[in-house]
């Protein structure tokens, strides 16, 4: 069975890819991922806050003991020390290393969302030997005085400066929350990104009544893969980016569903944390099974078959669908 498809123009045997996660930091995982068919890899993020951390400890290290800017330097961040796994070197030595250590294409990834130094670490990454660069856009828009327009305009402008500084592939991956999800995505792919990875998962805090703090829930269920069906069905065609679904694939009918909406590429994160990289293979064979019970001759056949512009009630993605489920609703 042909499983193959194109993404962020690579050739990959499958969709299937382990998504940005702690996995990248172990080289016998990496290997393990590599082993049970992984087409690619993502690294974990190196974040907007850590460098900017570590570049503020060495400016702090040259001025503080004349304490000349010692309340100037109290706006700046300081890095939480511990908070972060790989510091900015050792996240380039990381690369350096897996890129020794396996075949397949290698994404490093950056997390952040205001221009600045850091993001010079696009040409680093790309240096370092990475193939490709996953840029997160994580942001939580809590400020009551920052709108949802300068919200967008900062990101498309972090975007284009990641765009100038690397030739890599670069795909970004989104949070749900935008206002007009459907017009940033068409404006990021202007301002340079060759994917969309839908979603990023916020982390939804709960909250424990026993002992009042907060309980964070750490990996997903199938559960969350509605919300990137819909949305990637609403932009397969629309967008001339490739479209990757993360958040949510559990199962090889997951996989399924996510190509049918338009994904190129389908990332894998909690099942493997949960199952361990072995249960990658058993996913593509799944796939494989499931394409051959229903006599499809390829993936590519059916990439979009469900989206907005193909399925056969496209209401169903829109509005209209809304209003017919409230309506038939009986007790
Ligand atoms: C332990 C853990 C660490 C993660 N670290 C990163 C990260 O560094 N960068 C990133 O973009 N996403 C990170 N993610 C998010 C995943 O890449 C993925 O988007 C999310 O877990 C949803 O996919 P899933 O349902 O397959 O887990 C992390 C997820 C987990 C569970």
């Amino acid at each position: 069975m042909d499983l193959s498809t194109r993404y962020l123009g690579f050739e990959l045997r499958h969709p299937l890819i382990p998504g940005a996660s702690p996995m990248g930091d172990s080289l016998d995982t990496v290997k393990a991922l590599e082993d049970a068919g992984a087409p690619m890899i993502i690294l974990r993020s190196l974040f907007e806050e850590q460098i900017k951390g570590e570049e503020m400890a060495t400016y702090r290290s040259l001025e503080e003991p004349a304490n000349s800017f010692a309340e100037a330097s109290d706006y700046l961040p300081r890095s939480t020390p511990g908070l972060f796994k790989l510091g900015p070197d050792e996240y380039l030595d990381q690369i350096e290393k897996v890129r020794r250590a396996v075949a397949i294409p290698l994404v490093g990834s950056l997390n952040g969302v205001t221009l600045g130094g850091w993001l010079e670490y696009a040409r680093l990454i790309e240096q370092a030997g990475a193939d490709a660069l996953e840029l997160n856009l994580y942001q939580l828009a809590t400020d009551p005085g920052l709108s949802g327009d300068q919200i967008e305009e900062q990101a498309l402008a972090v975007i284009a400066e990641v765009r100038k500084k690397t030739t890599l592939p670069l795909s970004v991956k989104l949070s749900p929350f935008y206002s007009a999800l459907a017009n940033f995505a068409q404006r990021a792919a202007d301002a340079g990104a060759d994917a969309l990875v839908l979603f990023n998962r916020l982390y939804q805090p709960d909250i424990d009544l026993e002992n009042l703090e907060m309980i964070r829930i750490n990996l997903s269920s199938s559960d969350e893969l509605n919300l990137r069906l819909r949305w990637v069905a609403i932009l397969f065609g629309r967008v001339k980016t490739n479209l990757s679904v993360s958040g949510g694939v559990h199962l090889p009918t997951d996989a399924v569903k996510a190509v049918m909406a338009g994904a190129d590429s389908v990332q894998m994160v909690s099942a493997l944390l949960r199952r361990g990289p072995g249960y990658l293979a058993e996913m593509v064979d799944g796939l494989e099974r499931w394409l051959e019970e229903k006599e499809y001759d390829s993936l590519g056949q059916m990439r979009g078959s469900m989206s907005l512009l193909r399925c056969p009630d496209p209401s169903a993605y829109e509005r209209a669908n809304y209003s017919r489920m409230l309506q038939s609703w009986e007790a």
